[in-house]
């Protein structure tokens, strides 16, 4: 152990490819030399270099962010979460997802299949479920079809004027 009060200076030295430069990575006061030889920078960090930041940040637009399929979750990069997972915003979730209900979620135009988000379908389009299928219209024997004695407007399905109680 070394007395509290010891200042040391770390230099760091990049060779990059077509030059010399130096770089001084960080000024440590230290009692623990094992554990903090590396302050690594944390998200939102500025920096020059990804070899800056800590864990798999990158150095991006001047500061350390985690890589596109990953997100910052206080303490490092974690992958981002698919259909159905538990969030708090959406850049937790995957790409075309966003954070409804506090789940990962497809928009409210899409439904998840095959790991990715696919526009909802139209009347008579085939399916195996309702949630392929536009609101309002339901998934029977495979096509998307309105409940009996509604139209499909093209838009969503609707009461048949005929069927209404002012015919
Ligand atoms: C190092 O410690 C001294 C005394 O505790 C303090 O005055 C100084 O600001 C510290 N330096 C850094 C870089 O933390
Ligand atoms: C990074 O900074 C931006 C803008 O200041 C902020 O919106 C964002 O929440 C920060 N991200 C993290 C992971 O701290
Ligand atoms: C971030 O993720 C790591 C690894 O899954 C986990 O150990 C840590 O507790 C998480 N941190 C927060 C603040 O959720
Ligand atoms: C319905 O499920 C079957 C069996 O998994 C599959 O072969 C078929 O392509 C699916 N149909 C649609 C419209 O997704
Ligand atoms: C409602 O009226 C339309 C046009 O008059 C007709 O084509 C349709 O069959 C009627 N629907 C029902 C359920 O009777």
């Amino acid at each position: 152990m070394l007395p509290s009060c010891n200042m040391l200076l770390f230099f760091l030295l990049w060779i990059t490819a077509y030059g010399n430069t130096l770089t001084i990575r960080s000024t440590v006061n230290s009692t623990d030399l094992d554990s903090e030889i590396f302050t690594e920078k944390i998200s939102n960090d500025t920096c020059t270099n990804s070899n800056e930041c800590g864990g798999k940040l990158l150095c991006e637009d001047g500061v350390c962010q985690c890589p596109i399929d990953l997100f910052w979750n206080g303490s490092k990069c974690i992958f981002k979460h698919f259909d159905g997972h538990s969030c708090s915003s959406s850049i937790e979730c995957a790409e075309n997802l966003e954070c409804r209900e506090s789940r990962c979620q497809c928009l409210e135009s899409q439904y998840w299949e095959n790991s990715k988000c696919s526009p909802k379908k139209d009347e008579h389009a085939l399916c195996n479920s309702s949630l392929e299928c536009k609101a309002t219209l339901q998934c029977k024997t495979n096509h998307c079809v309105c409940c009996e004695q509604d139209f499909w407007n093209g838009q969503f399905c609707e009461k048949s004027k005929n069927h209404s109680r002012y015919h």
